[in-house]
Formats: C-alpha cells, sequence, structure tokens
C-alpha cells in the first residue's frame, strides 16, 4: 500500500497515494510547454516564460535525480522551433549558455551527467561550446544521465539513422538483412542511453495532447501523462503526481497482464 495519511478541510483523515520508490521509471522524458502561456498570463514576454521555465529545469533535475531516475530527457528546442520570431530564437539559443554558466556546480554536487540529443551543429558558437563545456565538465558523474533535446526531431533523428545504415550497407559493412530493430536503435540519438534509451514515461505539460516531434521511434511503448500546468508552475508534486499515475497503469507490451 503505497499511501501516506493527510487531514482534509473538513478534517478527516485521508489516504493519499504516493510514490512507490521501487518502481520509478527509469527513464522519464518532459515535453516542456507552455511558458509562453505561462507569460501571456502575465501580462508578460514570451521569453520571461522561458526564464521562467529555466528555474523549473533546475528544480526537476534535482527532484528527479532524488526520486531515483535514470535518465530525465528533457525537450528544449524542436527543429520547428526555428519557425518562431528571431528574437524567441536567439533568447532561447542562450538559454543553455546561463543555464550551464549558473548549474554545472549544482549538477556535479548531484552527480548529474549531461547529454544532449539533437542536431548541435546548427546552434550558434557559443550555444554549442556552453553545451560541450557542460558535458565535459560532468563526464565523471556517474548519477541521473539529464539529456537535453536541443534541435531535436523524431524524424530529423530517424533520417539521419537511415542515412548511417545505407552508407553502411553501400560500403558492404552490412546486409540489408541484417538491419532490424536493433541497428535502428543503435543509429538513432539515444544510443548513447544504453539500456535506458526508451523512455517509460513521457510527460506534457500545458494540457496540449500531442507529441511534437518527440522521440518517434522510442515512444513506441511509452506511457503519456498530460498534466495541465505550464512549465513554469510544474513543481516537484507535479513530477510525483505523474509518477504516481504512471505506477496505476497496466503496461502489456501487446501481451496480456500475468
Ligand atoms: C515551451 O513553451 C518551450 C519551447 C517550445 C521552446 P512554449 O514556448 O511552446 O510555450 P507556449 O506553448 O507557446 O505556451
Ligand atoms: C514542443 O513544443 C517542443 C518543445 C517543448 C521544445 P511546441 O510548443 O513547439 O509544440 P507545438 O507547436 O505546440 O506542437
Ligand atoms: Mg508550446
Amino acid at each position: 500500500m503505497f499511501a501516506k495519511f493527510k487531514k482534509n478541510q473538513a478534517g478527516e483523515t485521508e489516504a493519499q497515494a504516493v510514490v512507490d520508490s521501487k518502481r520509478v521509471p527509469a527513464h522519464i522524458a518532459i515535453i516542456m510547454d507552455g511558458n509562453g502561456r505561462w507569460a501571456n498570463q502575465r501580462h508578460l514576454p514570451r521569453i520571461a516564460g522561458h526564464k521562467e521555465g529555466m528555474q523549473t529545469v533546475k528544480k526537476i533535475t534535482i527532484a528527479a535525480s532524488q526520486l531515483g531516475v535514470k535518465v530525465l530527457s528533457l525537450y528544449a528546442f524542436s527543429t520547428e522551433n526555428w519557425k518562431r520570431p528571431t528574437d524567441e530564437v536567439n533568447y532561447l539559443m542562450q538559454l543553455p549558455v546561463r543555464f550551464f554558466q549558473t548549474f554545472v556546480p549544482d549538477l556535479i554536487k548531484h552527480n548529474v551527467r549531461v547529454t544532449v540529443m539533437g542536431d548541435t551543429t546548427k546552434l550558434p558558437a557559443a550555444t554549442q561550446k556552453a553545451v560541450k563545456g557542460a558535458i565535459d565538465e560532468t563526464s565523471e558523474c556517474n548519477g541521473m544521465v539529464l539529456n537535453f533535446a536541443l534541435n531535436y526531431g523524431g524524424r530529423d533523428e530517424i533520417v539521419t539513422a537511415v542515412q548511417q545504415v545505407a552508407q553502411l550497407v553501400k560500403d558492404d559493412q552490412l546486409k540489408v538483412e541484417q538491419i532490424d530493430e536493433s541497428v535502428i536503435a543503435e543509429h538513432l540519438m539515444t544510443n548513447q542511453l544504453g539500456e535506458f534509451e526508451d523512455p517509460e514515461l513521457i510527460i506534457r505539460t500545458s494540457g496540449e495532447q500531442r507529441v511534437s516531434n518527440f522521440m518517434l521511434w522510442q515512444l513506441a511503448y511509452s506511457e503519456f501523462v498530460f498534466m495541465p500546468e505550464h512549465w513554469p508552475d510544474f513543481t516537484k508534486e507535479s513530477l510525483e503526481n505523474a509518477i504516481i499515475e504512471y505506477q496505476g497503469r497496466h503496461r502489456r507490451f501487446g501481451g496480456l497482464e500475468n
């Protein structure tokens, strides 16, 4: 029984579900959405929402690592986000620089290793440098992996993988008949996550119920939890509630339950 007891407003004792620490999803991926709407509601420019969202990233990274999550993937910038106004794109490109400037010591303190997936070659030089710096500085950490999706698109990832596999075939290093799911997975950007490549749980904030080109291959059997709060309002309790929801699901993978 995973519950704690709490008094409700009427003063009655109520059971409240809590996270079962033995069944925390190893890989949680979050589509961090709603920064713009959060700012809009406060009559602030959209970038104020992104700034606040960065604080949420810090809090949730630490919360996830304390909960025993092995990989936390965060969708920070999609291959489609270049369509936004230049000022907003520029701000979003600066965010990793600010984030890592202030947060790398905390990441090291919490033993968190940074990885990135996405086509980082298209990012501004300063952003690439900040990302590389954070990856290098945390390379010895062996706790949770904080995996940022930056200029990431699931379709782009699959196209890149297909190109790499086709090249191997062309170079006679691989036969067409040898192409199977594991060969494809090896050429995806999540290959660096080893056994944790597929997220058990995908959370999207801000009420939108779509995938927006995130981890298209890896989500085959992921559980989805859609939450109403905008990303800047997302808390440790929100994360715990998503995990509790996940823990109440029955995963069957096409088979039958025991
Ligand atoms: C998520 O918030 C951050 C990024 C996609 C970069 P949005 O900027 O999408 O916020 P909304 O969806 O417009 O509210
Ligand atoms: C998805 O959010 C991308 C990220 C969270 C980085 P968007 O706000 O870009 O997605 P759409 O446009 O609502 O589908
Ligand atoms: Mg959005």
